[in-house]
């Protein structure tokens, strides 16, 4: 890429191309450059960007670390196009006064429609009978060819009941589910609103036949099920994670989906992203697979890069976004 001019316009950094005129409406306010390519700029690109750049616009996949933020003196927002942040460090953000903003609520029904689709599709095994359907699999209609499990009046367990974790439990009472969920903290206020009883994680693991997770990937959430609470699921039961990869421990996953002490999952991110060739999660008929799409509507990714874009927009014009993650951040 070029080497960024000197200008007394802001410098804003992209760090991929965007849907929508989000782009258009940065270059109203900055000089902007956007990383053209479909992967992810290389590491040296980034901090050789973020030198000299008053914002960055990044993605779930751009690491934004103490180092990168102290080769970075004239930061001084990081707009994360995603709702989880794991990807940033916000604390070293924070000790720095650099500003992290992130795009809650735009995806909220789009991400729970997308876990609801993974449920279905898991229990349903809608995407095994495509590959057997293409394949010459479809030899004949057969009392049990490719028997799946009921989601209408069954049990889910939701783990995370923020916004999507509370979206998932709307669609699923059109499915006459049987609601538990578990949350860091308990909100009587929406158990009565959703129909929802609050469970401890042991407890709701045992009684759901579908699990599906909603929360942040954090130090206290990192392996949040793991091989004993994998091990605390009926034998029937499916996992659901739209969340983030790191939630699960993988490893723990993929031998329980082995050995059938789980029925199945759908999983929309893994601990690596895309699941390295070779992976074993890759060899296994009872995992339904997607490459991290759950916000990728049309409607909402535009929303996503509006929104990431209005932040730094906010913050060049000297005014504090909304959609901050660390507002402390602006005292500093
Ligand atoms: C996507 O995973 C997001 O966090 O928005």
């Amino acid at each position: 890429m070029a080497e960024p001019s000197a200008s007394t316009r802001p410098y804003v950094f992209v760090t991929r191309e965007l849907p929508g005129d989000a782009v258009q409406r940065l270059r109203s306010a900055a000089q902007v450059e956007v990383w053209p390519d479909q992967e992810p700029p290389p590491r040296e690109e980034v901090l050789r960007q973020a030198a000299r750049a008053d914002a960055l616009l990044t993605l779930l996949t751009d690491r934004v670390d103490a180092t990168l933020l102290d080769g970075a003196p004239r930061l001084r927002i990081v707009a994360n196009m995603a709702v989880g942040y794991d990807n940033i460090d916000v604390a070293a953000a924070t000790a720095r006064g650099v500003l992290v903003a992130n795009t809650p609520g735009v995806l909220t029904e789009t991400t729970a429609d997308f876990a609801f689709a993974l449920l279905l599709a898991a229990a349903r095994r809608v995407v095994e009978g495509d590959r057997l359907a293409r394949s010459g699999g479809w030899r004949t209609w057969h009392p049990s060819f490719l028997l799946g499990r009921d989601v209408y009046g069954a049990t889910l367990g939701i783990v995370g009941l923020g916004a999507i974790g509370r979206g998932v439990a709307r669609r699923a009472r059109g499915f006459a589910m049987r609601l538990l969920y578990f949350d860091s903290q308990r909100r009587p206020d929406l158990e009565a609103e959703l129909d929802a009883r609050f469970a401890p994680l042991d407890t709701l693991l045992q009684e759901a036949d579908f699990v599906s997770l909603h929360v942040p990937l954090t130090t206290e959430t990192r392996h949040l099920i793991g091989r004993r609470e994998l091990g605390l699921m009926k034998p029937s039961a499916i996992l659901i994670n739209t969340s983030r990869g790191g939630v699960v421990d993988q490893q723990a996953l993929c031998e329980a989906l082995r050995s059938r002490s789980i029925a199945g999952a759908g999983l929309d991110v893994a601990e690596v992203e895309p699941v390295p060739a070779g992976d074993p999660l890759l060899d296994l008929d009872n995992l339904t697979l997607t490459p991290h799409v759950a916000s990728a509507s049309v409607a909402t990714r535009a929303r996503m890069a509006d929104m990431a874009a209005d932040a730094i927009l906010c913050v060049l014009r000297g005014e504090k976004p909304a959609n901050l993650v660390n507002p402390q951040a602006a005292s500093k």
